[in-house]
């Protein structure tokens, strides 16, 4: 019996060492799960001014712009980059890490520059704005930090970028492509 009991335990311990060898022989391919967030960071537009040039707008645009953007001032130029030249919409949505700059220059009333931006940040980050995070990046194309505040969000500058670029919401948010 005693030796029966020692056979049994010996048996079980070789089957579970077989186990363990077997998953060590046969380790789980390693799955990378497809990223649902992009969460942009200091480096995501620095080299923007290098990327596909997609439009050039100048002058007043008093319909869409007034104030916003240098839009109100005749000598603006207002240029915006994608990434490449082939960024599309999917089923009428750009897709998860879309991202687009915007460079606005003018020279009239002593002149001035601002760089915008936007990222398909995804994740349910802001449902209501189709997940779009908005940005005001510094000259370097660095995201600009203002007295403290990272200039950056769904509702950046009180919900002003949204609330304009939700005009074009069935173009999802983008009104030059
Ligand atoms: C009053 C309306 C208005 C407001 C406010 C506004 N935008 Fe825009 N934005 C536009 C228009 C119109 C364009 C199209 C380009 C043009 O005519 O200059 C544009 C273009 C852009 C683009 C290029 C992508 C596209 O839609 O074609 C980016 C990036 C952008 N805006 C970011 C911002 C950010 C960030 C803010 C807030 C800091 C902001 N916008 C506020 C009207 C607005």
């Amino acid at each position: 019996m005693r030796k029966q009991t020692y056979v049994l335990t010996l048996f079980i311990a070789a089957f579970v060492l077989s186990i363990i060898q077997a998953c060590k022989k046969d380790p789980e391919t390693p799955v990378t799960p497809a990223p649902t967030e992009f969460v942009a960071d200091n480096n995501t537009f620095k080299a923007f001014q290098n990327w596909h040039l997609h439009a050039t707008k100048n002058g007043v645009d008093p319909a869409m712009l007034k104030t916003a953007h240098g839009g109100d001032d005749s000598t603006s130029v207002r240029k915006i980059y994608f990434p490449t030249s082939n960024v599309n919409k999917v089923n009428g949505q750009y897709p998860l890490g879309t991202i687009v700059s915007k460079l606005t220059t003018w020279s009239g009333n002593g002149g001035g520059s601002m760089i915008t931006a936007m990222a398909k940040r995804g994740n349910n980050f802001d449902a209501s704005g189709n997940n779009w995070e908005y940005f005001v990046l510094a000259s370097d194309g660095s995201i600009m930090v203002d007295n403290g505040t990272v200039m950056r969000g769904a509702n950046l500058m009180n919900g002003m970028c949204k609330g304009c670029h939700a005009a074009v919401s069935a173009n999802d948010y983008i009104f030059t492509k």
